[in-house]
């Protein structure tokens, strides 16, 4: 087994899944926010340090994605970040482009940047602790979107950026993400994200990526945010499943979801049907950023000083997201 295909089992093992802290500054001052607390280095840093101390990070979290910002912060107790999450029992990644931007030719549709110098800042995460990194491309749906020239470019853009990240000797995470924003139906969701997922394989493939060595963040397939026609929570697991199973080639050790704006409990049921059928050969689990903090957030923004009481939300529901990256979470569970 490689060293690559062996970190990337062991962030996704026994129901473990990743908590991705790894907000932009922009992001993250969002949400600061909207809850009424100020954005500062020391407020971003004390929260998601709240959550690297929590005790399920040892049962629940393979791993955290950081931020730039993140990684090269030093705990209150004067622990480097990255040395917190591996004394928590977890690995450190680093989320490593640099954002989506308009993409020329196309200005609807984002092309995501972040490949010019990689190869250096990949050097220098590395020496940091980082095992693995974050790529995301991100890709509108409606009737004609996403276009042939943004599924092209944004899997030339993700197979570059792995082949970068496995010869520095980290696993990429390879996250092409199907917005959830518009009125499509589920069917809609399914196809396009079925094109973009293989064109991904295609290239990665072609740049000679190990495939035993990476893991796939896709977006489950739901019905926009705003169709009329939405479907239950069973269809979106048989439908994701689906969708995996004919797209993804089955040396890809693990599949983690982003949450992409699904309710904490949506996010966590949907995962516990998809691992109640999961007939892939795949592990399923979680890369929840939204779906695992919104509820800690929420708290330690009118209990700033409670970090126990933070850290109690946060316990709840990576043990919730964890019990459904088994098939074994139920509402009475959730509720207890
Ligand atoms: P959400 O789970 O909030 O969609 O975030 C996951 C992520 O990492 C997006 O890039």
């Amino acid at each position: 087994m490689s060293e690559l295909n062996k970190i990337a089992l062991e962030i996704l093992n026994n129901g473990k899944g990743i908590l991705a802290a790894d907000e932009s500054t922009g992001t993250m001052s969002k949400r600061l926010e909207c809850v009424n607390v100020s954005s500062t280095p020391k407020n971003r840093l004390l929260f998601r340090e709240t959550l690297f101390s929590s005790s399920s990070m040892r049962e629940c979290i393979g791993g955290v994605i950081l931020y730039d910002e993140t990684i090269k912060q030093t705990s209150s107790k004067k622990n480097k970040i990255p040395d917190l999450i591996l004394s928590s029992g977890s690995y450190p990644g680093i989320k490593v482009d640099t954002g989506a931007k308009i993409l020329a030719g196309s200005p609807n549709e984002k092309i995501t940047e972040g490949l010019d110098g990689l190869r250096e800042r990949l050097k220098e995460y590395f020496d940091l602790g980082a095992k693995f990194t974050k790529w995301r491309g991100v890709y509108n749906i409606s009737e004609n979107y996403p276009s042939k020239l943004s599924i092209q470019s944004n899997a030339h853009a993700l197979a570059r950026y792995s082949a970068l990240v496995q010869e520095c000797n980290m696993v990429p995470i390879v996250e092409p993400e199907v917005l959830m924003d518009g009125d499509h139906t589920a069917k809609d969701c399914y196809q396009k994200t079925s094109e973009v997922i293989k064109k991904c394989f295609d290239e990665l493939i072609s740049h000679k990526v190990d495939l035993k060595g990476i893991i796939l963040k896709p977006n489950m397939i739901l019905a926009g945010n705003n169709s009329k026609d939405k479907i239950s929570g069973e269809e979106v697991a048989k439908l994701t499943l689906e969708c995996l199973k004919n797209s993804v080639p089955s040396e890809v050790p693990g599949i983690a979801f982003l949450s992409g704006g699904q309710s904490e409990i949506e996010a966590t049921e949907n995962l516990n049907l998809i691992n109640k059928i999961n007939d892939t050969g795949f592990i399923m689990s979680y890369s929840y950023g939204r779906a695992l903090q919104q509820s800690a957030l929420k708290f330690w923004s009118k209990n700033i000083e409670d970090i126990e009481g933070t850290q109690k939300v946060f316990n709840h529901r990576a043990k919730m997201n964890t019990l459904a990256a088994q098939g074994k979470w139920s509402k009475e569970i959730e509720s207890k």
